[in-house]
């Protein structure tokens, strides 16, 4: 008899469905216009994985606030975009009304780019600092992510990923390396203050049992001080404070976690395992079986990194191909207690209608992500984002830059 594919069973989240366990990962992609609404890319990107018919798909981080945000063309949520965010909602829900549609909502803190934004931070970490933060800012932007979660919901999203991951400021409040005397800082209860208190507010403001709230967390940020690390000053693993943040929020009322890890300024490879050293992802698996085991079973837990296992056909070792595919261990990992959903990030990109292909029996059909990260060289130069593997005008910016950046260096030699 044949097994049942676990990826494509149905995943209660809240009072809502997922039509199967294949989630897309956010996958901020610098294309808004200059007032951070989407622009004719932004809807491009977002209909086609629409019409992919995954179960959930994360709209990119999109800021609460514009004056310190990390990318310049970045999606933004303020009254100002409600009008152009809700027109998007309807438009994207028309395409398809299955997938549920969750935004991440993130304020950069110290990865604001200084060239267009003011940087802030609460602790100064080498190589990035910015304004030192005050409590009644920090105040101020508990009361932004509070009313971008309204915004939100009002514009028909069916939920919020608010955002702890990746040294971005929610994740920069909880670090061990926050020691510093303040509200907000030093022991864990201050670090954790922001994070519940936001919490708490915005699932008593927004006051919808329907409405999704959760959060992508970086369970082991990987560098001294970090997320996850056991102290400010070691970058020893200790998972006792991601571990009890993940049930706090629970406590509050999350209704969904995505686990992630690393802080990509700082550990890429660890956040987004590439086609070099892919051996990190099976990391991301014991980061989401521990944080399966710390919740209730109504939390549901997403795991992220899957997109290196491609089809088997990767340069991990030791395994048989067709024991070392995304599909694979999704299944697997799914089946085993491990998660409840695998979210694709960088394969998202590469190709959109995945869950449809592969639902369909397509696998040979899907354009596998060869992890090279060449779509986050893109991110980092600023530029519209996308894959240069499979979609040409990207590969052509791509490769127009590397050409410029070339010209200029032999200018200057
Ligand atoms: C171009 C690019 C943009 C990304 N944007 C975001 C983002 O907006 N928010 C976020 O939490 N992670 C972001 N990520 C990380 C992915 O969501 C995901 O966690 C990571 O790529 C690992 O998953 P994968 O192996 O499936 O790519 C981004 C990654 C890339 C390559
Ligand atoms: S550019 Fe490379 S890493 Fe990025 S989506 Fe395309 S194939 Fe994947």
């Amino acid at each position: 008899m044949k097994q049942e594919n676990m990826l494509f069973t149905p995943l209660y989240i809240g009072t809502k469905t997922a039509v199967n366990r294949i989630a897309i990962n956010a996958m901020e992609c610098c294309d808004s216009d200059e007032n951070g609404n989407p622009t004719e890319t932004t809807y491009r990107r977002y209909e086609r994985h629409f019409e992919g018919n995954s179960g959930v798909i994360v709209l990119e981080a999109i800021t609460v606030s514009y004056e310190s945000r990390s990318r310049l063309h970045q999606l933004s949520v303020m009254p100002r975009n409600s009008k152009a965010l809700s027109k998007f909602v309807s438009e994207m829900k028309k395409i398809n009304d299955k997938p549920l549609f969750i935004w991440q909502l993130t304020h950069s803190g110290e990865l604001s780019h200084t060239d267009f934004s003011r940087r802030v931070c609460v602790k100064p970490l080498p190589g990035f600092g910015g304004d030192l933060l005050s409590e009644e800012e920090v105040e101020k932007i508990m009361d932004e992510f509070v009313l971008a979660a309204k915004i939100a919901h009002d514009c028909g999203a069916d939920g919020i990923d608010f955002k702890l991951c990746h040294g971005y400021l929610g994740s920069q409040i909880l670090r061990p390396y926050n020691d510093r005397k303040w509200k907000y800082g030093g022991s864990w209860k201050n670090r954790t203050r922001f994070a519940y208190e936001t919490y708490e507010r915005m699932v008593r403001e927004v006051n919808d049992p329907d409405f999704l709230i959760g959060s992508k967390v970086s369970i082991w940020e990987g560098f001294p001080g970090g997320q996850g690390s056991a102290g400010p000053d070691t970058a020893i693993m200790d998972l006792t404070e991601s571990l009890d943040l993940v049930k706090g929020l629970e406590q509050r009322g999350a209704k969904f976690i995505i686990v992630s890890a690393g802080s990509p300024s700082i550990t890429l490879a660890l956040s987004q395992p590439d086609r070099r050293i892919p051996d990190d992802a099976y990391l991301h698996h014991t980061f989401q079986k521990a944080v399966k085991d710390s919740l209730k079973k109504k939390t549901a837990v997403i795991g992220s990194a899957y997109s290196v296992f491609r089809n088997g056909k990767n340069n991990l070792l030791a395994v048989k191909p067709e024991e070392s595919s995304l599909e694979y261990w999704g299944n697997k990992n799914i089946k085993d207690g491990v998660c409840d959903m695998i979210a694709i990030g960088r394969q998202s990109l590469a190709d959109s209608l995945l869950p449809k292909k592969l639902e369909e029996g397509k696998s040979d059909e899907v354009n596998w992500c060869t992890a090279c990260d060449n779509c986050i060289e893109l991110l980092i130069r600023q530029r519209n984002v996308g894959c240069c593997t499979y979609d040409k005008p990207y590969s052509e910016a791509l490769k127009k830059i590397r050409r410029e950046e070339g010209a200029l260096k032999g200018k200057h030699t």
